[in-house]
């Protein structure tokens, strides 16, 4: 079939599977290009495999450490005509690359907070790779099944305390308005939302790991957290995202103490703001990107999330004298240009100037806007979008 775009707010409900192949293609690229990482990973674990840095921290131990990986994911094939979602034809694209590369790769599609998949990912550890080196924890996801007790959560993405008023775009029409977001009115919003965000479900994977044996000597593990500028704190750090950060960061020191004896270590990342589809549902944060990519372009300081996942594979998690640099909350910092106080005062500049009017000259929102549609497949150079495209590509390994 002929697969066009169809947007419904942050959303697209259309996926392009030669697109998606194409983006996995110029990812690939870009991490041989930077060379062999040392002493990188071998064999690798990543949940939420299949989009955003989870999908990059894939290639990038793959195609820059040859790492056999186990991919797990929550996606949709085609299915009736209707095409499937953009994480499956990443995945398709990703394991067809790799296979064709030599490299060993299969994936698991379903609920990573069930019990059921972490035995099924078990098993699979189990019968073909015999234990991991690396366990990457990417998961986001607007709500959580508890595996224990059944109890349904939905995160909510709220500030605390007081309302919060401050600029948004519309990326689509790029109209810029105030948008005023009620605070939670309860603490159960929070305590839902971490929950679903937070450290617990990271925790059981790596409980459960351990005890079925799968784990090697030396295991590593990483989650990816977001801190940010000063004006979005009310609707991300400080807020009920915020919140549920806060417990995956604490869930390091508990996982350390449960890896002591295999000499394992885990990690938070602090990644950089970038265009996936869970940062797109986010109010105000929009914006934030799209002044922080021009600045960061100007400068040539921009990265996306292969160049993020690269470098912290190559110059943060696998470093030659084995030292890990971490900020004095213990976290690693690959935000450390985003947050790199000329391009915090430039961005801070323009929001104060930023208009409907004047988007289009001081932000990079079409930057934005473009690469809102490359996770989708949509508007990559080098695909021919008139033509009949196959929507029924498989995984190769799921069939
Ligand atoms: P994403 O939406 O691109 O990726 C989410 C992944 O989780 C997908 O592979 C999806 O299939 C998978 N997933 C969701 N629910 C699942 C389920 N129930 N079972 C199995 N798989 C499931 O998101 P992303 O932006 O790459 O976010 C990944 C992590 O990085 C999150 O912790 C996020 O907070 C963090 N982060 C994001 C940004 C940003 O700007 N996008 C910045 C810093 C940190
Ligand atoms: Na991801």
């Amino acid at each position: 079939m002929i697969i066009q775009p169809r947007t419904r707010g942050f959303i697209c409900l259309t996926a392009h599977p030669d697109g998606a192949l194409q983006a996995v293609k110029n990812q690939i690229e870009y991490v041989k290009s930077k060379g062999k990482i040392k002493n990188g990973p071998k064999k690798v674990l990543v949940i939420g495999a299949s989009t955003g840095f989870g999908l990059s921290s894939r290639i990038a131990a793959a195609f820059g450490s040859d790492a056999a990986t186990i991919g797990v994911f929550f996606e949709k094939p085609a299915s009736e005509g209707k095409m499937g979602t953009a994480g499956w034809y990443n995945s398709a694209a990703f394991e067809k690359e790799a296979h064709a590369a030599g490299l060993y790769a299969k994936s698991i599609n379903g609920d990573a907070f069930s019990d059921d998949i972490k035995k099924q990912t078990i098993d699979l550890i189990k019968k073909d790779l015999g234990q991991v080196d690396l366990v990457v924890y990417s998961l986001a996801s607007p709500r959580r099944t508890h595996p224990k007790t059944g109890v349904a959560y939905a995160s909510v993405l709220k500030p605390i305390g007081q309302p919060f008023t401050n600029k948004t775009v519309d990326f689509h029409t790029g109209v810029v308005s105030d948008i005023t977001i009620n605070p939670v009115e309860n603490d159960e919003d929070i305590a839902n939302t971490i929950a679903v965000m937070g450290g617990e479900d990271w925790k059981f994977w790596i409980e459960d790991l351990k005890a079925a044996g799968v784990l090697a000597a030396g295991v590593k593990t990483v989650a990816y957290s977001y801190i940010g500028p000063e004006l979005t704190f009310p609707i991300y750090r400080n807020g009920t995202i915020g919140q549920a950060k806060n417990d995956l960061e604490a869930t390091v020191p508990v996982l350390n103490e449960l890896l002591k004896d295999l000499h394992g270590v885990s990690y938070v990342s602090v990644n950089k703001a970038l265009v996936t589809q869970s940062s797109s549902a986010i109010p105000v944060v929009p914006l934030y990107i799209s002044l922080l990519y021009k600045v960061m372009k100007a400068k040539g300081t921009h990265e996306g999330t292969i160049e993020q996942m690269q470098r912290l594979f190559a110059d943060r998690l696998y470093t030659e004298n084995g030292e890990v640099a971490l900020d004095s909350e213990g976290r690693i910092r690959i935000d450390d240009w985003e947050m790199a106080e000329d391009v915090q005062a430039e961005v801070a500049k323009y929001w104060d100037k930023v208009t409907t009017e004047t988007l289009a000259e001081i932000s990079d929102i079409d930057g934005y806007r473009k690469e809102f549609f490359n996770l989708f497949g949509f508007e990559l150079e080098g695909v021919d979008y008139e033509k009949d495209t196959d929507e029924n590509v498989k995984v190769p390994s799921i069939g």
